[in-house]
């Protein structure tokens, strides 16, 4: 590059960069800076008091249920999940990466060693048990061999055969990055339709691990939304 040429570039970035500030200037009074991206994929093992976070637990249990398995198909289980999921949806519903009219609420007052506590408190539950799930509708198809045609990958890739998430050996050192997938067997159709529209249409999308859920879900129709929905939730 000639000098004559990197100064041309160096006054056009310059300019684009004053641009750049102008233009977010205004925005800037009127709406709070969007919090930024949380990486989860150098995310280390969380540690948690299981027994402490019981003691937090009771205001949860109003939509979570006492053993973790909600009340109301619009509220998820958490009974069984991954510690580590569960901590990283706490912290982004309290950082504001992650949000909803209800739950927002619900984590802002925690600590990060209350959310610690609880995330380990219910992951230490059993889960929900199984259901019975029908292996051969369009749902179960989907969820274990996705539709190449479509671009669908296989969801058990990522949430496990069982639907149980990955299940990273315990003495994993340092912890697979995908340690933090959720597992979704038995979560209610109404609950999984609207997280996959979510991330469909960027509503959940301030984490690394939901942009990956951002791609999967823009290969999915309605009517595969609804299949895999059924499918999980009678699992
Ligand atoms: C008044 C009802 C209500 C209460 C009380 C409540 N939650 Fe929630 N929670 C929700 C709803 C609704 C969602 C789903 C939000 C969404 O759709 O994004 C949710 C989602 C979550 C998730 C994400 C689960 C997932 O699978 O991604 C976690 C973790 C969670 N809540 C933990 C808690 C904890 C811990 C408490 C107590 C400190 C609590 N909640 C109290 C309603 C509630
Ligand atoms: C490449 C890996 C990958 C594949 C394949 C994948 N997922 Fe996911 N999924 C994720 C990750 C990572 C998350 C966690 C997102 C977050 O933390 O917000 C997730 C989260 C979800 C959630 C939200 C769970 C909750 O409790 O809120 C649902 C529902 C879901 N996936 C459904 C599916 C379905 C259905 C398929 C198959 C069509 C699928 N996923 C395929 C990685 C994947």
């Amino acid at each position: 590059m000639t000098y004559r040429s990197s100064l041309l570039l160096a006054c056009l970035l310059m300019s684009t960069a004053a641009l750049d500030v102008a233009a977010q200037q205004p925005a800037a009074t009127t709406a709070a800076a969007p919090a930024s991206v949380l990486d989860q994929r150098r995310m280390q093992p969380i540690s948690g008091d299981a027994r402490v976070g019981a003691g937090k637990a009771a205001v949860c249990a109003a939509c979570h249920g006492a053993q973790g398995v909600a009340v109301a198909p619009n509220f998820p289980n958490l009974a069984g999940q991954s510690a580590s999921y569960l901590y990283a949806q706490l912290k982004e519903f309290h950082d504001g990466q992650r949000s909803d009219p209800v739950m927002t609420g619900q984590a802002a007052a925690l600590s990060d060693g209350d959310m610690r506590d609880l995330a380990s408190y219910y992951a230490s539950l059993a889960p929900k048990p199984a259901g019975q799930a029908d292996a051969s509708s369009r749902g179960a198809q989907l969820y274990l061999t996705g539709d190449p045609a479509q671009g669908i990958p296989p969801c058990q890739g990522c949430h496990g055969p069982a639907g149980l998430g990955p299940q990273p050996h315990p003495s994993s050192a340092p912890q697979p990055p995908w340690a933090t997938f959720p597992h979704l067997r038995g979560q209610s159709g109404l609950y999984l339709t609207k997280e996959l529209g979510d991330f469909k249409h960027g509503m959940r999308g301030g984490s690394s691990n939901a942009k990956v859920m951002h791609g999967v879900a823009q290969t999915l129709s309605d009517d595969d939304v609804q299949a895999l929905s059924a499918y999980l939730s009678s699992w």
